[in-house]
């Protein structure tokens, strides 16, 4: 498997190999690569599917101290991982964390962006709120571990009713995908906790973008879309019908198919 070096991490990646436009997208949290299964089998032979796994996360290895865990380290990862594949310039794309990292690297390395991708995700910094309730999820990963919370959060907000309902593969395929170390999770919460608001970059942002939202994501829902569809001028807007916040695992053909139509119509040029 292909690996990047970040400093004196190894940092894992899967690529697609493919001769074609590169992507580069980059899961959420918590969970790994293996996120991205479906648009893998889908597009990873029409496109240049690269997809890192944050450090922490997946087969990347992750510093134990939470410190070290920011937007910008992650998004250090991510570049580490485009000079080793040889990758000058991507469509880059994230879900949610990995669309909170889209937008560090559109601060520290807007010229290696051909195109975005905000999947799931918002611009909006934590409030006081948010904030103390990943505290309380720290406290508690280094008390008892992953496994209840992970199970919890399946059965609550990141997956639509009807996806809980009808859909028992994707919900064993997500949290498959959930199982990663402590230290990954506790430092991506601190990462999220103080990432910086991107709303004031909403407005420089002059590559080609597509905003994708699950029509029911409770995390990251569609008003917070819609905020960011109108401040990126002329970026595309596709609202997934049934979907959570996890709409490229929920609704994967729908996913696909709307980055599929914006590489080749909007990005063709890449
Ligand atoms: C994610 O999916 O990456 C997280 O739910 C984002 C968040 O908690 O803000």
């Amino acid at each position: 498997m292909p690996h990047a070096r970040d400093g004196n991490l190894r940092i894992h990646y899967r690529d697609t190999g493919a001769d074609a436009t590169p992507i580069v997208l980059i899961h959420g949290h918590p969970f790994n690569s293996s996120a991205w299964g479906p648009q893998e089998d889908a597009l990873g032979k029409s496109l240049r599917l690269v997809l890192p796994d944050l450090m922490g996360f997946g087969e990347s290895e992750g510093p134990e101290q939470r410190a070290y865990y920011s937007v910008d380290t992650f998004a250090g990862n991510v570049l580490a991982v485009m000079d080793a594949a040889g990758i000058d310039k991507a469509i880059i794309g994230g879900l949610s964390l990995g669309g909170y990292v889209t937008f560090a690297l559109w601060r520290l390395a807007r010229t290696r962006i051909a195109g975005l991708v905000l999947a799931d995700t918002k611009a909006e910094a934590d409030n006081d709120d948010a904030r103390a309730t990943r505290t309380a999820q720290q406290q508690r990963i280094e008390r008892e571990g992953i496994s209840t919370l992970a199970d919890e959060m399946l059965a609550g907000p990141l997956l639509s009713d009807a996806t809980r309902a009808d859909k028992p593969d994707v919900v064993e395929r997500a949290r498959r995908a959930m199982d990663n170390p402590a230290a990954g999770w506790v430092g991506a919460l601190q990462a999220m906790k103080e990432r910086p608001d991107s709303t004031p970059n909403l407005s420089s942002i002059d590559v080609p973008t597509l905003i994708v939202v699950g029509e029911h994501d409770a995390i990251t829902p569609p008003a917070l879309a819609r905020l960011m569809h109108e401040q990126i001028a002329g970026s595309r807007l596709a609202v997934i019908p049934a979907a959570g916040h996890l709409s490229n695992l929920e609704a994967p053909s729908h996913f696909s198919g709307a980055v599929a139509e914006f590489v080749s119509e909007a990005a063709g040029g890449i």
